[in-house]
């Protein structure tokens, strides 16, 4: 069989990522190797982002970028996918009509058959497109082959156990590009981490929109919760690090508190997005929640896990915020202290609720709040990596760092550390001595192993 190259590029959240790689996999036994470049490639496959403006433009301008690459290679397929494929549909063919694949979130198992089916169809016809959004009554995890070693990122690796979403927040377009929330069957679930962990992954970040709300069926029929779930994986031996993302404030049960508080396993870092610190904010956002509903949970998960560390999603410059809405989010964060954060201006997404409210915020208004709330995440964040300095952390070393001889790992909580050490350790959870930090990482020193093994 030729070998034939696919680029394919990933935008937006780690989900994306994850599908992406399933996609690999599915087009690996028809012949098809990555490659980074667009330029030459048989297949070039945009998986999606659409959560907020600046995410659907991007798409449009490297469509742009490629369209050169196309016209050179005239048998290249040039697809869309992921979210904003299914948002747009062939409203992207008629601003790219150069595009030869538009298809969602929920499609991407039909590949093969797709590309197949635009092969016959382009002999027939060059100009000829398929467009497949469809949200199909089939699952997609029913259709796609076992996972391989490129799901993993080094000794890392991403298990996708719930997906879409109900909850319809009045600013996201999730529900309608993911559709409605799904949990897969329980003993899918187990197979993929097992298969995993059989190649040497040692870390497994559970994946779903709201993965907390996950309620898949084991053979008995029976409903597992995400709690559950975590205490039975973490007895994988194997397995060394659990991590779940991204959790909602609504969905947080019994079982994952106590996994909070028992599995050592489980990392004490949780990203649980709050968006705004101000209840009449959150109503509005029909968020279903108030500001003290998530710090009783902040305070909840402290007590069972003292060494916990936050994250979170910050929205400013929603419909209607005033300067007051916007102070007690300052204050939300001032009171939790977060390790990390996200925040983004508010952008108007059609079709959803909020776009249609009155009282947007002006762009100069959004600047600004976006500066002050940044400023003060990010002096948090450098405290928190601070409190790190003269301390040993676990880290799991991941990959190559830019200079010779560099290692670049992880600890618990998601801080990049940079050490000086040899390759052969990458894949291994070393303890390491924190000598310096900076707002996005730590310079650390390998403690001296027994054997040495740092030396060698
Ligand atoms: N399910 C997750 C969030 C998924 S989207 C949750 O409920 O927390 C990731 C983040 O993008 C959101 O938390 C929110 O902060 C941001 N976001 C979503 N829609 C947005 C919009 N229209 N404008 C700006 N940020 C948005
Ligand atoms: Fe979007 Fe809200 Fe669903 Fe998160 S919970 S994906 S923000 S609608
Ligand atoms: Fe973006 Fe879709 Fe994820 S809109 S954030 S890629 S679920």
């Amino acid at each position: 069989m030729s070998v034939k190259k696919l680029f394919i590029k990933s935008y937006g959240c780690q989900m994306n990522v994850y599908d992406s790689n399933r996609m690999t996999d599915l087009l690996r036994p028809l012949g098809y190797e990555t490659t980074d470049l667009a330029e030459g490639a048989d297949i070039v496959i945009l998986n999606t982002c659409h959560i907020r403006e600046k995410a659907e433009d991007k798409v449009y301008s490297d469509l742009g970028r490629i369209k050169p690459f196309k016209a050179a290679k005239s048998d290249m397929i040039l697809a869309v996918a992921g979210c904003s494929a299914q948002a747009l549909g062939d409203e992207i063919l008629r601003q790219a009509p150069y595009v030869d694949m538009i298809f969602g979130p929920q499609t991407y198992h039909q590949l093969p058959e797709m590309i197949a089916k635009l092969s016959r169809a382009k002999s027939k016809d060059p100009r000829a497109t398929i467009l497949n959004v469809d949200f199909p009554e089939e699952s997609k995890f029913d259709h796609l082959p076992d996972p391989t070693p490129t799901n993993a990122d080094g000794s890392s690796a991403f298990v996708s156990i719930q997906e879409g979403c109900d909850k319809f927040c009045t600013f996201c377009v999730v529900p309608y590009t993911r559709g409605a929330e799904y949990s897969r069957p329980v003993e899918k679930i187990i197979q993929e981490i097992k298969a995993l962990l059989s190649r040497g992954i040692k870390e497994i970040t559970l994946l779903g929109q709201n993965v907390n709300a996950f309620h898949g069926l084991d053979s008995n029929s029976k409903e597992w919760n995400l709690g559950k779930l975590i205490k039975h994986i973490a007895d994988f031996q194997e397995l060394e690090r659990i991590r779940y993302t991204t959790s909602h404030p609504n969905d947080m049960h019994d079982d994952l508190y106590e996994a909070h508080h028992r599995v050592s396993k489980l990392m004490p870092h949780l990203h649980l997005p709050v968006q705004v610190g101000s209840d009449s904010i959150l109503k509005a956002m029909n968020r279903k929640h108030t500001c003290d509903d998530y710090l009783k949970i902040i305070d909840k998960m402290k007590s069972l896990r003292p060494e916990i560390a936050f994250s979170s999603d910050f929205i400013v410059g929603f419909p209607g915020e005033s300067e007051k809405d916007f102070q007690e989010t300052l204050k939300l964060i001032e009171n939790v202290k977060y390790a990390q954060a996200y925040s983004f201006k508010y952008s108007i997404r059609p079709g959803t609720p909020a776009g249609a409210m009155e009282y947007q915020v002006p762009e100069e208004v959004k600047n600004e709040r976006l500066y002050r709330l940044q400023d003060l995440l990010n002096t948090q964040q450098l405290e928190f990596n601070k409190s790190f300095v003269g301390k040993t952390l676990d880290v799991l070393f991941e990959r190559d760092g830019k200079h010779e001889g560099q290692l670049i790992g992880k600890t618990q909580y998601l801080q990049s550390v940079y050490v000086d050490g040899k390759k052969r350790l990458k894949g291994s959870i070393l303890e390491t001595k924190i000598i310096d930090a900076k707002q996005n990482g730590l310079a650390g020193e390998l403690i001296l192993v027994q054997d040495g093994t740092q030396d060698q």
